[in-house]
């Protein structure tokens, strides 16, 4: 059966998703002492979140799904708007934790705290963030879009159609990284279970 954009989107909302509960898991890990600080591993799942809605998700998004609604929905304008401004601060909060990584690295268990905290906001703001496309937008988009609107977008989300191995399988390697170096559960971290990542269907 032929892939829909919706589908698509739901899959990349996935894994996204399996990254934001890997960061939330590890760091609650290290700050419960379970887990002993890995900052390569840190810096791959932050480049990630980073990288991965900027570069592969939020664009389609903003101009072909939320356009074409737009257009043909404007009662649907303040859910766009707030959308769009959701995806906007998604850098700021990822440069912010970036610095907090950066200080965490050189000031150690006194820098754990303030990055615990902002990786709990970061995560918190992209699942309330995904939940409002998927609860209120999507069922929007459903009801209110034509053929023509659909053919259009299914266009655009088919151009990367599969997250788990990135634009051109560019952030491939580094989604691995992150699995072959999360621990377990969480990923395979030298166990051959890998519980705590879903994988593709
Ligand atoms: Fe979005
Ligand atoms: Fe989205």
């Amino acid at each position: 059966m032929k892939k829909t954009s919706i589908d698509l989107i739901l899959n990349e909302h996935r894994a996204f998703e399996s990254v934001l509960t890997a960061l939330r898991e590890f760091v609650d890990g290290i700050a419960a002492g379970r887990y002993t600080a890995d900052f390569g591993l840190l810096a791959a799942m932050i480049e990630y979140v980073t990288e991965v809605p900027e570069q592969v998700h939020h664009h389609k998004e903003d101009e072909y799904l939320f356009a074409r609604l737009r257009l043909r929905a404007p009662d649907a304008g303040p859910l766009i708007d707030e959308l769009m401004r959701q995806h906007a601060r998604g850098p700021k909060l990822t440069a912010a934790l970036e610095r907090a990584l950066i200080h965490y690295r050189n000031a150690e268990k006194a820098g754990l705290d303030a990055f615990h905290n902002k990786v709990n906001e970061y995560v918190d703001f992209q699942w309330q963030h995904i939940l409002k496309e998927e609860r209120e937008l999507l069922p929007l988009a459903q009801e209110r879009l034509l053929a023509d609107d659909w053919a259009i977008i299914d266009a655009a989300f088919l151009t990367n159609h599969n997250p788990w191995r990135g634009v051109e399988d560019e952030y491939a390697a580094l989604f691995e990284r992150i699995v072959s170096l999360a621990p377990a559960p969480i990923g395979l971290g030298g166990s051959s279970a890998n519980q705590g990542f879903r994988t593709a269907d």
